[in-house]
């Protein structure tokens, strides 16, 4: 068969289908076409004119050029409506049904079989349904009638128990249940749809019809479809899914479809002047009116469904909450009730044998990050050094710049070191504990708000066992500071030290800072001090003072412990404070012994010759720094001590010997992380975020500039905004300002989230110092950062600028759609805080962070959609738009904006326009209708995201390295 037969046969197909296919839905019926009510012909194609519906063979309405016109058909009385099908009578209804000849046929059995009183017709003209209804509305709404300027009449058949309908064509067409609609424009039918499996839902004096399956069909080449200026035809096939249609008391009745919706708003297509009519039996009315009890709950159920799912998520994350504080109370509680151990009294030494430390060169990184050994630019910082310092025993490392007396100090006290250590470091003692190691670096790092009482009961309220009353740590930390001469400091603030502060309030000075960092160390009451250079920046009177506090603490009766400081350039008078020496140089131990005099004895006797003798009267310590910055070689050949025994190899016998230089390396380590990192926190987690609580809340309240400057720049912006969008109107240039408010608000939020990124980097130092010294676990810190920063500084401000803004720009004015909205901003907020806190942790350099935060913020105001439809991106570069938060917030605060049927009314060039907002949304921006709450979605994934992301970073990366 050829191509051409083909195409016959098809167009034979499609004839045959064509003759037979029924119009306004009609069923086919054999070779005839099963009408619903008002229609006939063979194909149901033409409207019944005149006359009344009751008519079998009703007169149909005369062809007017291609179409049947119903305009000239005139009622018979009692009957009106588009089309006669409305009765206004029971009269005309009896009159009717008995003239219709088959009087006794199928609504005979339903209407009249008991009494034939209650048998009567009545014309029920109420918009309920009893069995099957008839309603003629005329349509009038002004974006349309720009177009289509002519009468438009949309009639209505609602079916819900076709049974009990005394109408004749009312069983055969139509199941339970169905709403068929034919809209008239002119009186010429222009297109008509169908739904089924509806509901009649009767609240408060309204009808509402719910219905599912609507489809329609545009008659081609009428007005509307093809025959006219516009054709619609493509709008009107696309109508679909759920219909309904409400009808309050009056005569008016929205009509509601998606399409119909975003087209005209939320109401819908709204008719106007609604005639209802239906001839139904008494009975039936009397036998539904007595269990007409339509429940209107489900509805109401339907809409707070968002709203309950909300709040079981926020309950079931408050019970969350409530569980874990239930849990940390409990361990704090057994914490407390552990019985005080007695001082166990073990002294611990502290002995290091062949330390070496050997710092990578750049150029001995390949690209993948893996070293190459032994480049030729590893630069050897340590080269075996040994020593060994006792309980009561203080050391100094003297040596010069560059000697190598800060990595070995670190090393001693277990700092985790960028190169490469190898050697052993070991706390002999008799108990066998890790010992604590309290380490005082260089810099001052302390909490500059909180006075040095504060400062050290905080030490002392964390770094102490929960088992110690609070009581006993305010003694312990009164009784340090007498020790440490900084008594009368008690009530003085930290500060900034000198002028770093810019200009605030100046606080203790550096002797009282290095006293405050000594005592925090001090409060933890650990086996050994390791000090980095703690007089260095002193002057000499500070620095024999604090000298001499450490003495005291070596020596102290009851407990001495070993002291181990690197001093850069000790007086005379300081130099002879310390017991032993050791004397560094160029990475290599010069001399390890007694103090005093000894080395300088010890380089006159044994290395006579080689070394220049020390001058009479010479600070010991100046001319030992000098053998050390220029040492002949033959000095490192000669021993280097003259009474304590050196390490020598294989010494150490007790503890496995036989490791390899790698393993030593390991345990080095090892030995480290487990001694000082790994060390567990002396306050269990609910304490710890309990006095972080407290001290950030003191900072708070002191530092009160900080909180209300936020304040109050939030009220001022949101007063600004306001003024700039005050009063919006629902005009086309008004919509672009309300959107343009919310876009406002969303840049201002991502601009002004930068602030949480200084505040980290300003923060991040103190943090890192307490975190080396086991103060708190990183998640309380991340915690009481939340509560603190988060909601007084991030939250409350963007509650503020947003509720302003919100009621002077006259946005929807409801509860739920503020409250929606501040849902929204306040999640946006929150992501973005943790966005910069992202930024802030990952970035030593808080210059990139910062620049780094303001592109993105530029990046997601480009891809918001306000600038640039969303759309007409190029491919390669759209996807870039489900990265941006932004984006999520600007729609889902447009959606709930537009969602609160908001239309705009307007004249464009003398035509009116009456749209629904939604639509324009959708054409200018790209923001779909329904997706408030995916947005919702997103955005927690975003805050999930950026939270994980910071908690791992704090937890991996934000470590001291040194
Ligand atoms: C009922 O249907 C038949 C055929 O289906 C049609 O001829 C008749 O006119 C219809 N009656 C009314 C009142 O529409
Ligand atoms: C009509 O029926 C109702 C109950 O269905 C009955 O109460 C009423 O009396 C009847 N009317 C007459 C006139 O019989
Ligand atoms: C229907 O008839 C009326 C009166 O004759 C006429 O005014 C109207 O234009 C007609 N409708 C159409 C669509 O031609
Ligand atoms: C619609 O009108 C066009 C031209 O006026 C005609 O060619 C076409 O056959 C018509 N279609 C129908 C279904 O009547």
């Amino acid at each position: 068969m050829t191509v051409t037969g083909f195409a016959f046969l098809f167009l034979l197909v499609g004839l045959v289908i064509a003759q037979t296919s029924c119009d306004n839905y009609g069923v086919q019926n054999g070779s005839a076409c099963n009408c619903p009510t008002g229609f006939g012909g063979a194909t149901c194609a033409s409207p019944g004119c005149g006359g009344d519906i009751f008519q079998s063979g009703r007169a149909l309405a005369p062809q007017q050029g291609a179409f049947p016109n119903i305009t000239t058909c005139a009622c018979e009385s009692g009957w009106g409506g588009a089309g006669c099908n409305v009765c206004q009578s029971s009269s005309a209804c009896q009159t009717a049904y008995s003239s219709s000849g088959s009087a006794p046929s199928s609504a005979q059995s339903v209407t009249g079989s008991e009494t034939g009183e209650n048998s009567t017709l009545v014309c029920n003209s109420a918009a309920q349904v009893y069995a099957a209804s008839q309603m003629s509305c005329s349509v009038v709404n002004p974006t349309l009638q720009a177009i289509f300027p002519l009468n438009t009449n949309l009639n209505i058949i609602r079916t819900l128990q076709p049974g009990l309908s005394p109408l004749p064509n009312a069983t055969s067409f139509g199941t339970a249940g169905t709403v068929f609609a034919s809209l008239f424009y002119a009186g010429v039918e222009q297109f008509y749809c169908l739904a089924d499996s509806c509901t009649q839902d009767l609240t408060g004096g309204d009808t509402n019809w719910d219905c599912q399956n609507l489809k329609c069909n545009c008659i081609t080449n009428t007005t509307f479809c093809g025959g006219g200026a516009e054709d619609i035809t493509g709008a009107i096939d696309t109508l679909s899914g759920s219909l309904s249609i409400d009808c309050d008391n009056s005569t008016t009745c929205a009509f509601k479809e998606a399409t119909l919706q975003a087209l005209f708003g939320s109401a819908g297509l709204s008719l106007t002047g609604c005639m209802f009519g239906e001839c139904v039996a008494q009975s039936v009315i009397d036998s539904t009116s007595g269990n007409s009890t339509t429940s209107g709950s489900t509805k109401s159920a339907q809409l707070s469904g968002g709203v309950i799912g909300g709040l079981a998520v926020v309950g079931g994350l408050l019970l969350i909450a409530l569980l874990f504080l239930l849990l940390g109370l409990l361990k704090q509680r057994a914490a407390r009730r552990v019985k005080p151990d007695l001082a166990d009294g073990s002294r611990v030494a502290v002995e290091w044998a062949r330390v070496s430390y050997v710092v990578h060169g750049l150029g001995s990184r390949s690209w993948l990050g893996k070293r190459a050994k032994g480049a030729e630019d590893d630069k050897v910082v340590l080269d075996n050094v040994s020593g060994r310092v006792a309980p009561g025993q203080m050391m100094a490392i003297l040596g010069p710049s560059g000697a190598g007396k800060t990595t070995l100090v670190e090393i001693l006290a277990g700092k985790r070191k960028s190169g490469t250590t190898t050697g052993r470091v070991s706390f002999p003692s008799a108990g066998g504990a890790p010992p604590r190691i309290g380490f005082v670096p260089q810099q001052d790092v302390l909490p500059p708000m909180l006075t040095v009482y504060e400062a050290l009961l905080f030490g002392a309220r964390l770094r102490l066992p929960e088992n110690v009353s609070d009581e006993d740590k305010r003694t312990r930390v009164e009784g340090l500071m007498e020790t440490l001469g900084i008594a009368s400091l008690r009530n003085v603030r930290i500060g900034w030290g000198g002028d770093v502060g810019g200009g605030k309030a100046r606080g203790i000075s550096g002797g009282e800072m290095r006293r405050v960092s000594i005592g925090l160390e001090l409060i933890a009451s650990p086996d050994v001090l390791i000090l980095d250079e703690p007089t260095s920046g002193l002057d000499s009177v500070s620095a024999s003072r604090v000298a001499k506090v450490l003495r005291a603490i070596a020596h102290d009766s009851e407990n001495p412990i070993p002291v181990i400081a690197s001093i850069h350039q000790p007086s005379s008078q300081l130099y002879q404070i310390f017991d032993s020496i050791l004397l560094l140089s160029h990475g290599r131990a010069l001399y390890s012994g007694p103090g005093a005099f000894a080395p300088a004895e010890h380089f006159a006797s044994a290395a006579a010759g080689i070394a220049p003798a020390c001058p009479q009267g010479y600070n010991v310590a100046d001319y030992l720094l000098e053998v050390a910055s220029d040492p002949p070689a033959a000095l490192f050949q000669l021993p280097r001590t003259n009474s304590v025994p050196e390490w020598e190899e294989g010494d150490r016998s007790e503890k496995g010997s036989a490791e390899s230089a790698s393993a030593e390396k390991r345990a080095a380590s090892n030995k480290h992380s487990k001694s000082a990192g790994r060390q567990k926190y002396a306050a269990t987690f609910l304490t710890q975020l309990q006095r972080l609580s407290g001290r950030e809340w003191k900072i708070l309240r002191r530092d009160k500039t900080l909180f209300f400057t936020h304040v109050a720049v939030s009220s001022v912006l949101g007063v600004f905004c306001g003024g700039l969008y005050f009063k919006t109107g629902i005009t086309i240039a008004g919509f672009q300002s309300r959107v343009g408010c919310l876009f406002f608000l969303g840049a201002l939020i991502a601009f002004s989230s930068l602030s949480a990124l200084y505040n980290i980097v300003e923060i991040r130092p103190l943090f890192l110092r307490e975190r080396s010294s086991s103060y708190y676990s990183p998640t309380a810190w991340l915690l009481s950062r939340l509560i603190f920063d988060v909601i007084p500084l991030r939250i409350i401000p963007t509650i503020i600028v947003s509720t302003i803004t919100y009621w002077m720009a006259g946005l929807a004015h409801d509860a739920a759609h503020y409250f929606k909205f501040l849902f929204i901003l306040v999640l946006y907020t929150l992501a973005m805080t943790l966005y910069n806190f992202l930024l802030g942790t990952f970035f030593h350099n808080g210059g990139v962070a910062i620049l780094l935060s303001a592109l993105s913020a530029l990046y997601q105001m480009t891809f918001a959609g306000f600038f640039v439809h969303l759309n007409s991106i190029p491919p390669v570069l759209r996807w870039l738009q489900w990265l941006c938060p932004l984006k999520y917030s600007l729609e889902a605060l447009a959606v709930n904006e537009v969602g609160s049927g908001l239309m705009i009314q307007d004249t464009l060039q003398g035509v009116p326009v009456d749209v629904s907002a939604s639509l324009i949304m959708n054409l200018l921006f790209g923001f779909g209708e329904n997706n408030y709450y995916r947005d919702v979605l997103v955005l927690f994934a975003f805050i999930a995201g950026f939270g994980l992301g910071v908690i791992g970073i704090v937890w991996l990366k934000v470590r001291e390295r040194r």
